[in-house]
């Protein structure tokens, strides 16, 4: 029995939805704590390719309990056709329980979020444009709307009239945006609140009660460390805590309940969006790992900036997240390379920095220092032992646990759920 929280070590997109599916096998409960549906999350089973949003990635296992805790924005129109989908495909949503006291996107949210990327130019996030900033804005100012006051029809008109007045002002004001009709969104909002209602349940309580009971949960991070509020590349992040702290606050637990920390980091680097990233590949070597690795967003359809692994950046994660052991993904894309790369150092004015640096000025001065090791040619996505990865595949595993301080427990060879190699067991 124990407490897993997954985090993502990198700018997102790991493969922690691939790593939460495979670990959900051995979990009673898979929690969501943060994010919102910035999150694109891809799980195949048999070939068929899901991508959620906002449901846990542990949906797929009908008697697993599947938990929205607190600390996550909720789109409702987003949620109810991520039920939809699910129930086309034949997948029961029974098992989902959403927190009241979770917040709730709305329209301006999503408005606001476009209105002042359009505003920054040049210098824009490069956000989902899903109203994740906003919302959380609102809740940080006191002003949100959560899914309990959704839940009030009275309660949700009044807080409703009060942020759409505010809204419409500053969207008309400041952006010279369109702003929005009270009853229209009302009427919506409260019809997509009677889809939601049945699933609603205090989610602290369920997880406290699990942990209490033995069970294993495994708390399901968005997002990556590098895009932390506080740790990552700031302004250049998104506005939750996509680290191992966050699990707590974001499901209602208390830190002394968490039994180990697994941070989710892809064999190279991708980013999608604005910002630093010290070890990104610009010519055709950025271009075939975008092909091979089928790097375009599961939200947004952007293509991924792709790099070198850069242990700097995996050592921080490891630091800010107190990662016990790491998950790493997609060593399958790096095969058929002459030669792979690790970034162990940035040179800064003549210096090696070995630790990520907080100014965002000193990172776009820094050049990546790599250490060159040579390539494998074989396919390795059938493989499931780690004794059967070819020796060179297995000389980068090892470097890259070196310079991270961190023990790699499982390492992905493909997609598919059971393309995946164990070293260590998690729970
Ligand atoms: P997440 O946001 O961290 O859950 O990651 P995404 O789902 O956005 O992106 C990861 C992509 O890589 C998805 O298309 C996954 O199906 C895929 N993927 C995950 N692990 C592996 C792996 O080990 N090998 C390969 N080839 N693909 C993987
Ligand atoms: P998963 O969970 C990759 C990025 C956006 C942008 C910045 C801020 O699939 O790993 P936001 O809409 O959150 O205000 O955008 O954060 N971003 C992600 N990048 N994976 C994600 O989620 C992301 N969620 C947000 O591209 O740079
Ligand atoms: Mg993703």
């Amino acid at each position: 029995m124990s407490t897993v929280v997954l985090i993502g070590t990198q700018w997102g997109d790991e493969g922690k939805g691939k790593i939460t599916d495979f670990l959900a096998r051995e979990a009673d409960l898979v929690v969501r704590y943060q994010g919102g549906n910035n999150a694109g999350h891809t799980v195949v089973i048999d070939g068929q390719e899901f991508r959620l949003h906002l449901i846990p990635s542990g949906i797929f296992y009908p008697d697993k309990i599947c938990l929205i805790g607190n600390g996550v924005v909720i789109d409702p129109a987003v949620l109810v056709r991520e039920l939809d989908m699910l129930a086309e495909q034949g997948i029961s949503t029974g098992n989902l329980r959403i927190s009241p006291r979770a917040h709730v996107i709305m329209p301006y949210h999503r408005r606001l979020d476009e209105a002042e990327e359009d505003r920054r130019g040049d210098s824009r996030i490069g956000t989902t444009r899903r109203g994740i900033g906003p919302a959380y804005m609102d809740k940080a100012a006191r002003s949100g709307i959560r899914v309990v006051d959704l839940l009030d029809p009275e309660e949700f008109a009044a807080r409703l009239r009060d942020n759409i007045a505010e809204k419409n002002k500053v969207l008309s004001q400041i952006y010279g945006a369109p702003g929005f009709d009270f009853e229209e969104v009302l009427s919506e909002y409260l019809r997509l609140a009677e889809r939601i209602r049945p699933y609603v349940a205090d989610t602290s309580l369920v997880v406290n009660e699990a942990v209490k009971a033995g069970r294993n949960v495994l708390f399901e991070g968005a997002q990556g460390t590098l895009l932390d509020l506080d740790h990552g590349t700031y302004p250049y992040v998104t506005s939750s805590h996509p680290t191992a702290g966050a699990a707590c606050l974001g499901a209602g637990i208390g830190p002394t309940r968490i039994d180990r920390v697994v941070g989710v980091a892809k064999a190279y680097v991708t980013r999608v969006g604005g910002g630093p990233f010290p070890s990104e590949l610009h010519g055709e070597l950025g271009d075939l790992l975008r092909q091979r690795g089928r790097e375009f967003g599961t939200t947004t359809g952007r293509p991924r900036r792709c790099g070198w692994f850069d242990a700097v950046v995996v050592r921080y994660a490891a630091r800010i997240n107190g990662l016990d052991y790491l998950a790493l993904t997609k060593l399958d894309i790096l095969s058929g390379l002459p030669e792979v790369r690790i970034c162990r150092g940035y040179r800064y004015r003549g210096e090696e920095l070995t630790e990520f640096p907080a100014s965002l000025k000193v990172l776009a001065e820094c050049e990546p220092v790599y250490e060159t090791l040579p390539g494998w040619d074989e396919d390795i996505s059938g493989v499931r032992e780690y004794g059967a990865l070819p020796a060179n595949a297995r000389r980068y595993v090892e470097r890259i646990v070196e310079l991270t301080g961190v023990p790699v427990a499982l390492i992905g060879v493909g997609t598919g759920r059971h393309q995946t190699i164990v070293l260590h067991r998690v729970f």
